[in-house]
C-alpha cells in the first residue's frame, strides 16, 4: 500500500532566518493544505504527535560540523512511533560534516522513518559587509531548489511503499564539539539601546544593566549572531579573525545536496 501524507509539521531553529527560508521554501513544494509550523528559535517546540498520514521537516543550522545542541533541547521528548520525516541541514557554505548524520540518528532514535535529506548554503552567520561568506543565501536558486525537493519529497512518499534506511554523508564518532571561547558580539557606540537585539537572542544572553547599557551574558551567548543581523545601525559587532579565515578558504560557491 502506497503512503498517503495529509498534514506536514515545518520544524525549525533559525536565530538569523536562513534555516526559516529553507524550511518554509520546502514546505511550498510539498503542496499540503495542513501545514503546521513549529519555529524553536525562541521557543520549545509545540508539534507533539504524529500521526501515520503526517510528514515532519526538521530543519537546522549547522554549528561546528554539528547539530547546536539547543535544537534538540527545545525539541523536548518525541516519539514518533514510525511516522515520516525529512532532515535538512542549513550550512555556511563551509561543510556540513557530521550535522546530517547526526540528525538522521537523533531522529531514528525518535522513531522517525527519514525519507529524504538534504543540506543548504545559508549565508554565514559570521558574514559581514566587506568580507562576505554565502552573503544573501538562500537566494532564488537555493529557494526554487528547496520548493522542487518538497515535491520531489512527496513524489517518493506516495511511489515507494516501503524505503530502507536513508543514507547519508557523515562520520561516527561525530566532530567533537569544543568548548565555546569566551567571547561574544558586542555592542558599540552607535547603540541606541532599542532592545532589539535583546528580544533577538534565542537563549536570553542580552539584557540592559542598572545604566540602560546593552551587556551580553558570554556564557548564555552561542554566537548565533541573530543579534548582530538584527540591529538596524550596524551597532552590534562579532569581530572574530573566523571571518577572514572563512572568507579567505570557502568563499567558492557550494550548492545544495539531496538524499533519497
Ligand atoms: C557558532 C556557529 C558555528 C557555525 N558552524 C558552521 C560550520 O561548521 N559550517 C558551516 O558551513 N557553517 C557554520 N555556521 C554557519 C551557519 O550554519 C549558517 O550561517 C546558517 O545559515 C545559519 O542558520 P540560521 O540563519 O537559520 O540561523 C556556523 C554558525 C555559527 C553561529
Amino acid at each position: 500500500m502506497n503512503n498517503i501524507i495529509n498534514s506536514v509539521n515545518l520544524i525549525y531553529y533559525s536565530p538569523t532566518g536562513t534555516s526559516r527560508k529553507i524550511a518554509r521554501a520546502i514546505g511550498d513544494g510539498l503542496k499540503v493544505n495542513n501545514l503546521c509550523e513549529s519555529d524553536i528559535t525562541k521557543e520549545n517546540n509545540n508539534i507533539e504527535s504524529f500521526p501515520d498520514d503526517s510528514l515532519t521537516v526538521f530543519v537546522s543550522p549547522v554549528y561546528g560540523g554539528r547539530i547546536p545542541s539547543i535544537f534538540f533541547e527545545r525539541l523536548g521528548v518525541l516519539n514518533a512511533n514510525g511516522a515520516m520525516c525529512v532532515i535538512v541541514a542549513v550550512y555556511g557554505n563551509r561543510h556540513y560534516d557530521d550535522a546530517l548524520l547526526e540528525l538522521k540518528n537523533e531522529m531514528m532514535k525518535r522513531g522517525f522513518r527519514v525519507a529524504a535529506a538534504a543540506s543548504f548554503i545559508g549565508e554565514h552567520s559570521f558574514s559581514r559587509e566587506n568580507m562576505p561568506v554565502a552573503a544573501g543565501r538562500p537566494d532564488f536558486y537555493d529557494l526554487s531548489m528547496a520548493e522542487h525537493f518538497g515535491k520531489e519529497i512527496m513524489d517518493k512518499i506516495v511511489t515507494v511503499p516501503d524505503f530502507g534506511e536513508l543514507f547519508v554523508p557523515g562520520n561516527y564518532p561525530y566532530k567533537e564539539v569544543k568548548p565555546k571561547q569566551p567571547v561574544a558580539p558586542i555592542s558599540t557606540e552607535n547603540c541606541c539601546s532599542c532592545g532589539l537585539c535583546i528580544s533577538s537572542c534565542p537563549t536570553h544572553a542580552i539584557s540592559l544593566d542598572a545604566l540602560g547599557n546593552v551587556c551580553t551574558d558570554i556564557d548564555k551567548c552561542t554566537l548565533c549572531c541573530a543579534c548582530v543581523k538584527v540591529c538596524p545601525h550596524g551597532a552590534r559587532v562579532f569581530d572574530t579573525p573566523f571571518t577572514k579565515f572563512l572568507y579567505d578558504n570557502f568563499s567558492e560557491r557550494r550548492n545544495p545536496e539531496f538524499y533519497f
